[in-house]
């Protein structure tokens, strides 16, 4: 039997994995953080979490843990993976990555340096429907992919205060104060996924100009951020958070050159649907069809996914995300979703401010790979 990987979770998002930890047997949920007192202990008693830490650092330092999650607001990620690293322990971190371009050069260079395991924590490439459209790809379903679309649309702006009490939470300038795609890789991820091996190279981003509402924050209402790849193939990413509309999270959109596919719309046939040729439909490409018709397709892991596995969240997904996480630690392997896509992910969200705040002009993005010279890591303009 070997020895129990020991995960220790920081902030209360992080008991969105606590279902998907309690179902690997070799794991145990070791330790919470979080500087909020009544939080830490809830969770802590809730799951009979034996170390609890207020201080981020004790946890990181304290020799009863293997393995961190890191789920506190996002200008706290870099820092504290840092942290983590540097105290010999194993990260897996929430969206984004990072909040400035300087701090992915030194997430990249610090898991290199110490060689422990970084997995990013984006959720959304783990829903079925992202998994089922990436096997379809892989088997050339949709021919050569060449245009993808992914949109956040999530009108949460009233978080820019913590409604409970009344006081202004992190969000108010570290996402709502940015100007450009500041939460790019739910939008970006999954479609990068279906863009298997390429890299966005060069990104613009466009806005409304002016302001369309009394909220008073610095984000702009809805941006769209043009991406090319190194392939010359296009990928557009939406994210609009303030707007006047209802919740569409999970939109995407896959163009090949032998077909389609397009996630659910919310209303009339507002399932996920795909335009495909087949063997008995060779004008598929013309007419939709649902994209669970092709269930079949569906990686094994998601298709045979016990209660447990599907009840961790989002159709199995949160349970496959740290499963991956615990089985890259195991194996001393970086995951698929690793440092690197953390960095280039959440790059062209920092960088669509900059392109945005300079006439949309388009903007080179670092290629984040394994030593990457030190002459690269720099922002081109
Ligand atoms: N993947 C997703 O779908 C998803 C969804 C929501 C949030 N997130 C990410 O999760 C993170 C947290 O978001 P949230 O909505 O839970 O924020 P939140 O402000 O609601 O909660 C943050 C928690 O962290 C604690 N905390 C704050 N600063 C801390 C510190 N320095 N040390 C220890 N604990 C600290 C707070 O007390 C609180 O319990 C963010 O990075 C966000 O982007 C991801």
């Amino acid at each position: 039997m070997p020895k129990k990987i020991r995960v220790g979770i920081a902030g209360a998002r992080g008991q969105s994995i606590i279902q998907g930890l309690l179902s690997e047997p070799d794991v145990e949920l070791a330790a919470v953080c979080d500087i909020d007192e009544d939080t830490m202990n809830r969770i802590g008693d809730t799951y009979n979490i034996p170390n609890r830490y207020r201080i981020f650092e004790d946890m990181a330092m304290s020799d009863k843990v293997d393995a961190i999650h890191i789920a506190t607001p996002m200008e706290t990620h870099v820092p504290y993976a840092l942290c983590a690293l540097e105290f010999g322990k194993h990260v897996m971190c929430e969206v984004t990555g990072g909040s400035t371009m300087d701090e992915l050069f030194w997430l990249c260079e610090k898991v290199e340096e110490t060689g422990l395991i970084y997995m990013y924590a984006e959720n959304y490439c783990y829903t079925p429907e992202v998994q089922l459209v990436k096997s379809m790809v892989d088997k050339g379903m949709f021919g050569k992919p060449y245009y993808g679309v992914g949109m956040y649309l999530h009108n949460c702006s009233d978080l820019s205060t913590y409604a409970h009490n009344g006081v202004t939470s992190w969000r108010k300038y570290w996402q709502f104060g940015k100007r450009g795609n500041f939460y790019p890789t739910h939008s970006l991820g999954p479609v990068m996924t279906w863009f298997e091996g390429e890299h966005v190279t060069e990104i613009s981003c466009f806005a409304p100009k002016g302001c369309h509402n009394d909220l008073g924050l610095r984000q702009d209402d809805g941006t769209t951020t043009m991406c090319y790849t190194d392939k010359g193939n296009v990928i557009q990413i939406r994210v609009d958070c303030t707007s006047n509309r209802p919740h569409q999270m999970t939109y995407y959109q896959l163009q090949g050159d032998k077909g389609m596919y397009q996630a659910g719309t919310g209303l009339g046939s507002g399932s996920p649907a795909v335009a495909i040729r087949t063997g008995e439909d060779p004008h598929g490409d013309q007419h939709w069809r649902p994209l669970f018709d092709f269930k079949d397709y569906l990686p094994d892991r998601y298709k045979f996914a016990s209660d447990d596995q599907k009840n961790a969240g989002h159709g199995g997904g949160d349970f496959f995300l740290v499963h991956d996480f615990i089985q890259a630690i195991r194996d001393n392997k970086q995951p698929y979703y690793d440092v690197y896509k953390a960095a280039e992910w959440t790059a062209v969200g920092l960088l669509s401010d900059l392109s945005v705040t300079n006439g949309s002009r388009a903007i080179e993005v670092p290629h984040f790979r394994p030593k990457m010279p030190r002459e690269e890591m720099f922002t081109k303009i």
